[in-house]
């Protein structure tokens, strides 16, 4: 079995408060491509550039819908992976986790994950573009069988999906919880995100400033900042249960 490195092993059995902070790469094993970096969709692929803003909504509301609308098809159809299963199963081995995804799939959540930041919001969650009234399909209206996009039952307005768009600011709520993490943590774990799109891509080295362990998973070169800043290269799907493995063996020895 491989041997992770000692540090990282003993800063997550130490950890008293644990940060995950989580990017597409950690769904790519359930079969959803990643945007950038390795497995992403490529550069045919219909692109995330061009469908996620309000300018992109504006101008062509029925193509974004339909494109998203796929999108939510493609995560109902996918399974939560081992990587999902080890982070959920990682917030009853320690003290504290913060569990914060730049992801709008809920596969944390159907592996098992108690609580879930979504930064970046869920495809779930379409609400009224005006009056932001949050949409549910009610009995006049069902996925196929009405307007695209649907009018909101309050205000009569085209709905939108219920995810931050390029220039848009991140929720507030769920923005304040993840600074909030970030300065209290002692370790951060950062899977398969490429650390380009901001402020989620702050979150690693605000964490390393304040004096916690920055551990990043990926099947990419990380560059190192800090000592106290380590990188595993390979699949989140086949690292994370390894490091859980080997940070608590005692919860997997045979009875
Ligand atoms: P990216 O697609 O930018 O990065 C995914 C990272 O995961 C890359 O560095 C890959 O090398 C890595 N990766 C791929 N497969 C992996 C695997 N099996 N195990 C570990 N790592 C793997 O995804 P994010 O950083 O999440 O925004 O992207 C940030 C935001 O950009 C997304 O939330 C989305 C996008 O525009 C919104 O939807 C608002």
């Amino acid at each position: 079995m491989v041997k992770l490195p000692l540090p990282v092993i003993e800063a997550i059995r130490q950890s008293q408060h644990l940060l995950v902070l989580t990017g597409a790469g950690v769904s790519v094993e359930s079969g959803i491509p990643a945007f950038r970096g390795s497995n992403s969709a490529g550069p045919d692929s219909p692109g995330q550039a061009e469908m996620a803003s309000a300018a992109a909504f504006r101008e062509d509301p029925a193509a974004v819908w339909a494109w998203y609308e796929r999108r939510l098809q493609n995560v109902a159809a996918a399974l939560p992976n081992a990587a999902h299963t080890a982070i959920a199963a990682l917030s009853g081995l320690v003290p504290q986790l913060t569990l914060i995804t730049q992801n709008v799939d809920d596969l944390h959540e159907r592996a098992g994950s108690p609580t879930v930041v979504h930064l970046h919001g869920t495809l779930s969650a379409s609400r009224c573009s005006i009056c932001n009234q949050p949409f549910k399909w009610g009995d006049s209206q069902r996925p196929g069988e009405t307007q695209v996009p649907p009018r909101c039952l309050a205000c009569n307005a085209a709905v939108r999906p219920g995810v931050v768009w390029f220039g848009e600011a991140l929720p507030e709520r769920e923005e304040r919880i993840a600074f909030r993490a970030v300065r209290d943590c002692d370790c951060l774990i950062s899977v398969g995100t490429s650390g380009l799109v901001q402020p989620a891509a702050s979150l690693p080295r605000l964490a390393l400033l304040a004096g916690a362990t920055v551990i990043h998973i990926n099947t990419e070169r990380i560059a190192l900042k800090g000592p106290k800043e380590y990188a595993l290269r390979g699949n989140a799907g086949e690292l994370l249960p390894l490091l859980i493995r080997q940070a608590f063996p005692e919860c997997f020895m045979a009875s």
